[in-house]
């Protein structure tokens, strides 16, 4: 594993990764545990296109159930998605996205718990 992929986000830290962010164009989906670049497909996920509700988010859920519902992303505070109790029509569903976006799109790291202890 390279540095690049090894680098842990935190959901918190990955949300500044959403297309909206002036101190950087990249934008990152969090997916099944990885963080994947998906910088250029900003058709898909830049600032007011469809898909921009999935950028800086763990989206394991929402694609996997198919919806772009907020419901369905965990906040900054959250734990990355526990796909364990997903039911075998969501883990097929997850399989498909995985396979989609691990051909099209280079993971830049994997998604971290947040760090207990640095609330004030
Ligand atoms: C009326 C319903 C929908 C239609 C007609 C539709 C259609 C499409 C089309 C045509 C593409 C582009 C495919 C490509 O060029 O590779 C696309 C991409 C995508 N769709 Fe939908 N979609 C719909 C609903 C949804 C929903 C509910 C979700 C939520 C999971 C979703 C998630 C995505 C994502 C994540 C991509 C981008 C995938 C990538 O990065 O390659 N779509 N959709």
């Amino acid at each position: 594993m390279s540095d690049e992929q090894s680098r842990v986000f935190t959901l918190e830290e990955l949300r500044k990764y959403n297309g909206h962010n002036d101190t950087t164009p990249l934008i990152l989906l969090g997916f099944n545990g990885k963080v994947y670049d998906v910088s250029t497909s900003p058709q898909f996920y830049g600032p007011g296109k469809s898909y921009n509700v999935f950028a800086g988010r763990d989206c394991t859920k929402a694609l996997a159930v198919n919806t772009l519902k907020e419901d369905a992303l965990p906040g900054p505070n959250d734990s990355p998605v526990d796909t364990s109790e997903f039911t075998d029509a969501e883990k097929l569903a997850m399989n498909n996205w995985e396979q989609r976006l691990s051909v099209k799109y280079p993971v830049v790291g994997v998604l971290g718990a947040p760090v207990m202890g640095t609330l004030e």
